[in-house]
């Protein structure tokens, strides 16, 4: 088979034919990620008039499906099958929120080829993922997804997800391969940016802030070869992004060259209705206008873009070009070649759920942590210690999420199987044997709301309410607390607190939570912390009872273990926040990046009249961005910074001699931030350029080196989306070097 076939392929296809290769349907057999399921599904393929589908339930029904398809419709063209392949598929992997965290392009790279090898096997060959949205709001639910508030970690990790999906397309990577599944990138653009964090809502952001901080990600997912896009649902400064063509057309299409697919996000064609941009024929003009191929389940091309053409109010020349994508992509991959392939029972049975990727995915739950508190090295326990200082030594185990499986996954895990998820309970049993005594007791809850419980059980029961009275269920806790020499506490939200319409206003852990995690500390014992969430969580209130604090986030079906190899010390926790931590709600967003004021409150002062700062909390996160320990420490020496210049411009060389000066072998995150020089616009007062992970022996020294290229100072001019343009600039510049946002060392520069 070649490429021209599809050429020929498309002469033979009738208008309806090929309108429904637009059409990508839902049957509803699997979790519904949108309000309403498709409806006729096996007419409607019979009659050729369904090109994709996900949400279908198994292998064999996808087989079954396939079968019709190949010998039951007039030209013989395969389904192709998506999935909101997030963070691993049936072995669920650290929500990429948490992936972000390791700062590890390599681990974020294989955590999306485990995902895929798992998914392809299973009969899927396209994700709904990555989700790159720059992300500065931790009320919105669907931080969970993506890698966080800075530009530049996310365009990273944007590009290694994609590799890791698709195989590296510029390296000879193919998606014949049948560990590899072609990516879709979404939400374009700015989505991350919704008024409030409410899920839906709309986008107010202007052309210069979408170009430098939003777009990036969705750039570098392109140029890594990524197949498809999804617009988002919503409006970007009044033109919702479905039918928005300076965004898609002019930017995406003409000035990127993105030829891929653009799929609609579920629907929401047809919610362009309700958006006010007229009926359903209007509106399917207005997104095939802005070239978005294929409509996810809304079927409102199905039924509206035959007439349109008709009517001449769609060129039959712009359904072929959406065809053709459609076509294209079948094509590479492989599914006109030999769509069984990759519906294979054996192959799925040997692959999903192999020893490489539970080991892998272990692995990745322990380099995902953050370790935000650490006093007196409580952390890591130490079995032989506990064993020295007692004769029966024990472990309390703490918390509504102490031996939950049902939560583990995380958000978007749509295929996982939460029977292999393993609980922090038996990670540790596994860890410490039986020597060590391990009591547990249920102490608070997730939530004390009835209501907001039944909200966060839509999709099957993850979160229930102790009806006992507060007192009574902390007073059982703490005599478990003071029947054990150490205590860890398992708190924080439920999974379906955060992902797709989790917006919350609320981000303090549960009432009943902080009530006890005060009273613990009447067992008089220390108390270490591990934090499960999709979100940064604000805990402000009552974070000073904890002698240790462990951010986990929601690490998938290897949780148990991988944070038990942190609080024993065989992992050496690496990760650093990529979103910050709020001091509270009232602050956000809150983010390293944001732009001076003219009144700048000094350094280190809380409140000043007529400066720029809150009366009632101070203008700093709990933990800043890039934040994390290690059980180790690690000296910044200062850096010394060069430069050399070429045609005028100048290059800037920064290097530092980093030194671990504790016990351990640790891996640091070296972070480089920068400030451009005076231009005609504001730009942010640190920006995070680069980083490097070094690992250090203890006492070991090593020097890092960061190169800053002329265009990095550059900033972005123009007036509207389609035709902003970089600007070069010259001037005195700072660079900061350091191991968060909020401890660099810095040097002026001029460039
Ligand atoms: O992929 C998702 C998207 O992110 C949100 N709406 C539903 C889609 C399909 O599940």
């Amino acid at each position: 088979k070649s490429i021209d076939d599809v050429e020929q392929l498309l002469s033979r296809m009738g208008l309806d034919e090929k309108i429904g290769q637009l059409n990508l349907v839902n049957p509803g057999g699997q979790v519904l990620t949108g309000a309403v399921a498709s409806v006729d599904v096996d007419r409607k393929i019979r009659e050729g008039r369904v090109g994709m589908m996900f949400g279908t339930a198994s292998l064999d029904q996808r087989r079954d499906i396939q079968s019709i398809c190949l010998s039951q419709t007039r030209l013989g063209i395969p389904m192709l099958f998506a999935s909101d392949v997030i963070h691993g598929y049936r072995t669920a992997l650290p929500l990429p929120i948490a992936l972000a965290c390791s700062w590890d392009t390599d681990l974020v790279r294989r955590a999306a080829h485990l995902s895929a090898t798992e998914a392809r096997a299973d009969g899927i060959d396209l994700t709904f993922a990555p989700m790159v949205d720059v992300t500065r709001d931790p009320r919105w639910g669907r931080v969970a997804e993506g890698f966080g508030e800075s530009s530049k970690l996310a365009s990273v990790m944007s590009a290694a997800m994609v590799e890791g999906f698709q195989g590296d397309q510029g390296n000879n990577g193919t998606l014949l391969d049948v560990d590899r599944m072609a990516a879709c990138v979404k939400h374009f653009a700015g989505y991350g940016a919704a008024d409030g964090g409410r899920e839906y809502a709309s986008v107010n952001l202007g052309p210069i802030e979408l170009h430098e901080t939003h777009l990036p990600p969705f750039k570098s997912a392109i140029e890594a070869g990524v197949k498809a896009l999804m617009p988002g649902f919503h409006a970007l400064d009044r033109i919702p992004v479905t039918a928005h063509p300076d965004l898609l057309v002019e930017v995406l299409r003409e000035a990127w060259r993105f030829d891929g697919l653009i799929i609609s996000d579920y629907t929401a064609i047809a919610e362009l209705i309700a958006h006010g941009l007229g009926d359903a024929s209007d509106v399917a003009a207005a997104a095939m206008k802005a070239t978005v191929d294929i409509d996810m389940v809304g079927e409102t091309y199905e039924q509206q873009l035959s007439q349109l053409v008709r009517d001449k109010r769609v060129s039959s020349e712009s359904i072929d070009m959406a065809c053709r994508r459609v076509l294209t992509l079948k094509y590479e991959l492989g599914l006109f070649e030999d769509p069984m392939r990759y519906l294979d029972p054996q192959r799925a049975k040997e692959t999903i759920g192999g020893s490489t990727i539970l080991r892998e995915a272990r692995e990745m739950v322990s380099r995902c942590c953050v370790l935000l508190r650490n006093e007196q090295n409580v952390l890591p326990l130490s079995i032989e210690k506990m064993n020295a200082q007692s004769t029966a030594p024990s472990i309390a185990i703490i918390g509504p999420l102490a031996d939950d499986r049902s939560n583990l996954p995380g958000t978007w895990s749509v295929s996982a199987d939460v029977d292999g998820c393993v609980s922090l309970h038996d990670g540790v049993r596994k860890w410490v044997g039986d020597d060590v005594r391990i009591e547990t007791a249920r102490g608070c809850n997730l939530t004390d709301s009835p209501q907001l419980a039944e909200r966060l059980n839509v999709f099957g029961e993850t979160v229930t309410i102790d009806e006992r009275p507060i007192d009574a269920m902390v007073d059982e806790a703490v005599q478990v607390a003071r029947s054990c020499d150490v205590v860890l506490l398992a708190i924080g939200e439920a999974k379906e607190h955060a992902g797709e319409c989790s917006s919350r206003t609320e981000l303090s852990l549960s009432q009943s939570t902080q009530t006890l995690a005060r009273r613990l500390r009447e067992a008089g014992r220390p108390i270490v912390w591990v934090v499960f969430s999709g979100r940064p969580l604000v805990l402000t209130e009552c974070i000073d009872q904890a002698d240790a604090v462990l951010y986990v986030w929601y690490g998938g079906s290897l949780s148990g273990p991988g944070i038990a190899d942190v609080i024993f010390g065989k992992t050496n926790p690496s990760g650093r926040l990529c979103m910050s931590l709020p001091r509270s709600v009232g602050q956000i967003p809150v983010h390293h990046d944001a732009l001076p004021t003219g009144r700048p409150l000094p350094k280190d002062v809380v409140f000043e009249k007529f400066k720029s700062c809150y009366l009632d909390e101070s203008n700093d996160p709990l933990f800043p961005f890039g934040f994390g320990l290690t059980y180790s420490s690690v000296a910044y020496d200062r850096p010394s910074v060069t430069t050399s210049v070429a045609d005028g411009d100048v290059t800037v060389f920064a290097e530092l001699v980093v030194t671990n000066t504790g016990e351990r072998s640790c891996e640091e995150v070296v972070q480089c931030y920068l400030h451009g020089p005076a231009a005609p616009v504001s730009r942010p007062v640190w920006k995070l350029h680069d980083f490097r992970r070094v690992t250090l022996r203890p006492g070991e020294s090593k020097t890092v080196r960061f190169q800053v290229d002329p265009e990095a100072w550059a900033f972005f001019a123009g007036r509207r989306i389609g035709e902003m343009r970089w600007e070069r600039c010259h001037g005195e510049a700072r660079i900061g070097i350091g191991p968060n946002a909020a401890e660099l060392v810095s040097t002026n520069v001029a460039v």
